[in-house]
């Protein structure tokens, strides 16, 4: 579906389509002189379901009678705010283009909609309302007021349509409905005005029609409870105003869903539940009046269904005795004198149906002001000034027996027929000469000449008929038609019997006339003219209407009415009047045409009948709107409205013109190359010939709108924006400067304070060796800071090195503390690094210099070596070590050492080893290795001098007999020996040092010898030539 209505537009616009979808816009076609090509064109597109057709403006529609998707919301949406031409005819294209005028050029609009019965008015009307509120905003305040606007349809149709032969939904009234807008295109209220109602349906229909749809819709919905109520059967038969149920029941037609569809749609309307009783009320009182029969007995009438009156009586709320009365007599006040007088049978059903039309003609009339009320702008602050008009009325009727509400019907369709003539024909031509245009007049019937013979004063049809109605005496039909004749038979347009052709006579009946209106000769039977004319409602009657308990009967029979003495205006008057100020509020406005045709009598799809249609084109003369059409110019405007909307599209208008409007126009037209037969200036207006040059115009404009709107933007943004930039940076400027004031304030502070130190660390450096006084404080930390740094790094780090740095006034106590402790620590770190074997030799140093430090004299020499526990020379170490291995009998070497012995006699020299055990004193041979002595060391003693010298005494006591006397040993490393020996005894009592000059030993058996001991000279150990030992010592 939505692809077809995507195709629409380029199918028909491809010009290839044309033989067989035809011309989109009549004026496109080759003849327009020949009604079979009009003809033509409208059948190929109804074949191809193109139902609309424009010529220039003016839309015709053709009913399909059958759904067709085209009004979608798509469909909507695609013909919102596109040109008139740009897409395929449309009842949305018209509509658009006539709200747009409204709310963009402020022009009051209406749609006017005209065909035949059953040509698609009423649905052409409700497609205009269906586009214009979808297109509107859709606040909720907007859609209670299009609701209700849509809603008022379905109420009208109820009360005002009804089943005709031609239109199973043929309304039976004139409508026009005015829609208010406010200034943004949105509905905010409406006025409908209706029409002439056709009244006599209600008490009488033609054969195979039906009464209005209410009275059906009452019968087949209402619940069982409502009809109890109203006193109805639900059975259409009990009822002589259906016709008594024949043709009640339409296959089309579901009374039940639209009676629902209709007390729906007046609650939306705000309908109270009382006003919707009543209305009921109403509805059943005329169905139960219907029923009301009379007998007669001496010319006088009696009512013969007592019940009947009384279910009127009780649903309208008045006496039933009251209303028997009024029914069956009639008063007249003639000058004062009120007569009541009986009616007969005949009279009495007149005054029954009278009032049976006069109730629900005037039910209607309230229903539309209820409407009215219900559709009033609640605020009209915002409203435009104008309104947008759909007038729906009927169309033009030839019957086969026509009479006065076709003369009605007719007379108004003359009158459309002038406003359209007057509205485009007419004003048209007038206007091409009044602007001096050169042109061509086309040539047009106007029915203005009928129209006068209906409605001229005194020589019209009305006067004659108004005249008859009132003058005195006895008029009937019969002699209105004869003063017709009397006056009207020379009218070129009246026809009567009597004065025409025998062949014309054969074609009517004497009591008939004949009008050639514009649309076709229509002749109209008299009988009724004057007493519908009259339109008669018995005085009784009204008074006793205007005291009913219904509300709605009560405000619709004014109590003013019976009492005024003045005769009411005759129905033909009231009608036109009321057209004619229709005519009036149409005029005002920008018109647009809706064309209906109906393309068959059997109201079915897809028939085209020919001849009907050729018989609508005629009457509705679209083959002289299409002439006039053809030789005009599609579009005209005053030169300052055309040069104030498109100025901006030439340098020379933009943005103002000097000169006059009419040269502006001139100069802007040449600017947008406009070809010299597209246009022609006229006095006041510019016309233009083809749509086309017209849209290429307002396109440039569109485009250039929006260059202009982005100029104007663009200087207010950059204004705004400059505005914008300076409010900024004077703030900025405040900013900084609160800032940068801050910011000094702080450098001055802190320069302050840097002031202050340094002056305050001045001081403590000057007095920084003084005692603390405030200002060296810092200083002396420092200091001590930075001296214990400088100390850690110069850290002496031998144990031996006894330097130290120096430290400042306030750190000496701490230095010298700090020096102990350090000395301390490397000593000890000293000690903990010394293997077993150093701390050995470092015990028997001390030793040794306890023994020897001060006491002897080549002590010092032994200080700076190691203590050895072996100073065999290497040759005899593998002997020595055998003889320790072997000899030793389990004791633990301590020392071995090559010596000296001197005899004890004559002292000569021999060499020998000692080997010294932790138990004894071994002497070895020099030579053999063979041990010469074992001197347990608990027996012996060792004698050495103060001296430097290496003599060593050993005492031997006397049970050691086998040693005889004491052994003089010369050892190089004496003081090591000495301290070993010590060590091993453990005590040194062992050891003696002499100081003295002469040392005595013995020799055997208490003999002695003495050694002398001299200083000087080489050391050594000498004999002299006394024989004496003699040692020299170092010095
Ligand atoms: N555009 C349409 N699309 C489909 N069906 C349509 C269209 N227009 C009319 N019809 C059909 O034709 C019928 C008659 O149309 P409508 O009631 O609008 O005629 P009308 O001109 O108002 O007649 P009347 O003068 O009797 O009131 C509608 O009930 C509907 O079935
Ligand atoms: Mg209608």
């Amino acid at each position: 579906m939505a692809s077809d209505s995507a195709n629409r537009p380029r199918m028909e616009r491809g010009l290839h389509d044309r033989d067989r979808a035809g011309v989109q816009d009549f004026v496109l076609l080759e003849n327009i002189q020949s009604e079979e090509a009009f003809i033509g064109n409208l059948r190929k597109r109804f074949q191809e379901n193109l139902i609309y057709t424009y010529i220039g403006q003016v839309l015709i529609s053709v009913n399909p009678y059958k759904q067709l998707p085209i009004y979608s919301e798509n469909d909507i949406k695609e013909y919102r705010n596109k040109h008139f031409y740009e897409m395929p005819p449309h009842i949305f294209a018209v509509t658009d283009n006539a709200f747009r005028s409204l709310i963009e050029e402020n022009k009051g609009q209406c749609v006017l909609i005209s065909g035949e019965s059953g040509s698609g008015k009423t649905e052409a009307s409700k497609k205009v309302l269906q586009y214009i509120a979808a297109c509107s905003g859709h606040q909720s305040t907007v859609e209670s007021v299009k609701e209700k606007l849509l809603k008022s349809n379905p109420v009208l149709e109820a009360f005002g349509n009804a089943k005709t032969n031609r239109n199973v939904n043929s309304s039976r009234f004139g409508k026009y409905m005015d829609i208010q807008f406010d200034y943004s295109g949105t509905p905010i209220g409406g006025h409908i005005l209706n029409y002439l109602l056709e009244k006599s349906r209600v008490v009488n229909q033609n054969a195979g029609e039906r009464n209005f749809h209410i009275f059906y819709q009452l019968l087949a919905g209402a619940s069982e409870e409502e009809l109890k109520r109203l006193q109805l059967k639900r059975s259409l038969d009990s009822y002589s105003y259906l016709s008594d149920g024949q043709n009640g029941v339409v296959k089309y037609i579901d009374d039940v869903a639209d009676f629902n569809t209709v007390k729906q749609a007046m609650s939306v309307i705000d309908f109270t539940d009382s006003e919707q009783k009543d209305i009921f009320s109403i509805i059943a009182s005329v169905l139960h009046l219907g029923n009301v029969t009379f007998n007669e007995a001496e010319g006088v009438a009696k009512v013969s269904k007592p019940d009947a009156v009384a279910a009127v009586a009780q649903l309208l709320g008045v006496s039933q005795n009251a209303l028997t009365d009024a029914l069956t007599n009639r008063t007249i006040d003639a000058q004062g004198d009120v007569v009541t007088s009986p009616l007969n049978r005949e009279l009495s059903v007149y005054a029954r149906d009278a009032l049976a039309k006069a109730i629900y003609d005037r039910l209607f009339t309230w229903l539309v002001q209820r409407l009215n009320r219900s559709l009033q702008a609640k605020d009209l602050r915002d409203a435009l000034n104008n309104v947008m008009g759909i007038l729906d009325i009927y169309g033009f009727e030839i019957f086969k027996k026509n009479s006065f509400e076709q003369f009605c019907i007719n007379f108004c369709n003359e009158k459309l027929q002038q406003l359209f003539i007057e509205l485009t024909l007419k004003s048209e031509q007038d206007e091409y000469q009044r602007e001096g245009i050169e042109w061509v007049p086309v040539e047009y019937f106007d029915n203005k000449v009928i129209c006068n013979l209906i409605e001229e004063k005194y020589k019209g049809i009305i006067s004659i008929l108004d005249e008859e109605c009132l003058r005195p005496g006895e008029p009937t039909d019969i002699t209105f038609l004869a003063k017709l004749t009397d006056k009207l038979a020379a009218h070129p347009h009246y026809i009567c019997h009597e004065k025409s052709s025998t062949l014309v006579q054969k074609t009517m009946g004497r009591d008939e006339f004949r009008l050639v209106h514009y649309a076709g000769d229509v002749t109209y039977n008299v009988n009724g003219f004057l007493d519908k004319n009259n339109d008669l409602l018995f005085r009784d009657l009204k008074e006793t209407m205007s005291r009913a308990g219904n509300d709605i009967i009560r405000s619709c029979f004014p109590e003013g009415e019976y009492k005024n003495k003045k005769r009411p205006d005759t129905a033909i008057t009231q009608f036109r009047n009321s057209l004619n100020n229709l005519m009036d509020i149409l005029m005002c406005k920008e018109p647009s045409y809706i064309r209906c045709i109906k393309p068959n009598d059997q109201q079915q799809a897809g028939i085209f009948d020919d001849e009907l249609v050729l018989h609508q084109v005629k009457y509705l003369g679209l083959m002289e709107n299409l002439r006039v059409r053809r030789a005009g110019f599609a579009y005209r405007r005053t030169y300052e409205t055309f040069l104030n909307r498109y100025k901006s599209l030439s340098k020379a208008t933009w943005p103002n013109y000097k000169g006059s409007p009419k040269e502006g126009v001139r100069e802007l037209v040449a600017d947008l190359q406009y070809g010299p037969d597209d246009y022609r200036l006229g006095a006041t207006k510019v016309f233009i010939r083809f749509p086309k040059t017209l849209f290429d115009t307002e396109d440039a404009f569109q485009v250039k709108k929006h260059d202009i709107a982005a100029i104007i933007q663009s200087r207010w943004k950059g204004r705004q924006q400059r505005r914008k930039y300076l409010k900024l940076r004077d703030q900025i400027i405040t900013l900084q400067s609160y800032c940068r004031r801050y910011l000094a304030i702080q450098a001055l502070r802190r320069r302050r304070e840097a002031a202050t130190k340094i002056r305050a660390f001045i001081k403590g450096f000057i007095t920084r060796n003084d005692a603390p006084n405030g200002y060296n404080d810092e200083f002396i930390v420092n200091m001590k800071r930075m001296w214990l740094i400088r100390l850690s790094k110069q850290l002496p780090t031998e144990v031996l090195d006894k330097s130290w740095p120096s430290s400042p006034v306030h750190c000496q106590e701490a230095s010298t503390y700090l020096h102990r402790l350090h000395r301390l620590h490397l000593a000890r770190k000293y000690r903990l690094s010394l293997s077993d074997e150093r701390k050995r030799q470092f015990e028997l140093k001390v030793l040794a210099e306890k023994l020897f430090k001060d006491k002897k004299a080549n002590y010092l020499a032994s200080v700076p070596y190691w203590f050895q526990n072996d100073r065999i020379p290497k040759e005899h170490a593998a002997e020595i070590n055998n003889f320790v291995g072997t000899s030793l009998n389990g004791e633990t070497l301590k020392y071995a050492s090559p010596c000296t012995k001197f005899d004890r006699h004559g002292y000569k020299p021999r060499e020998r080893f000692v080997v010294l055990s932790n138990k004894a004193l071994y002497v070895l041979d020099g030579k053999s290795y063979k041990q010469k002595h074992r001197l347990p060391l608990e027996k012996i003693d060792f004698v050495t001098t103060n001296h430097s010298d290496s003599l060593l005494v050993i005492r031997i006591p006397l049970e050691l007999k086998k040693d005889k006397g004491d052994l003089i040993l010369e050892i190089p490393y004496i003081v090591e020996l000495g301290t070993l020996v010590v060590d091993t005894v453990g005590t040194a009592n062992i050891l003696s040092i002499v100081s003295r000059d002469t040392l005595e030993h013995n020799v055997v058996k208490g003999k002695a010898g003495v050694i002398d001991i001299q200083t000087g000279g080489e050391p050594g150990i000498v004999r002299d030539k006394g024989g004496h030992l003699v040692v020299i010592a170092g010095q």
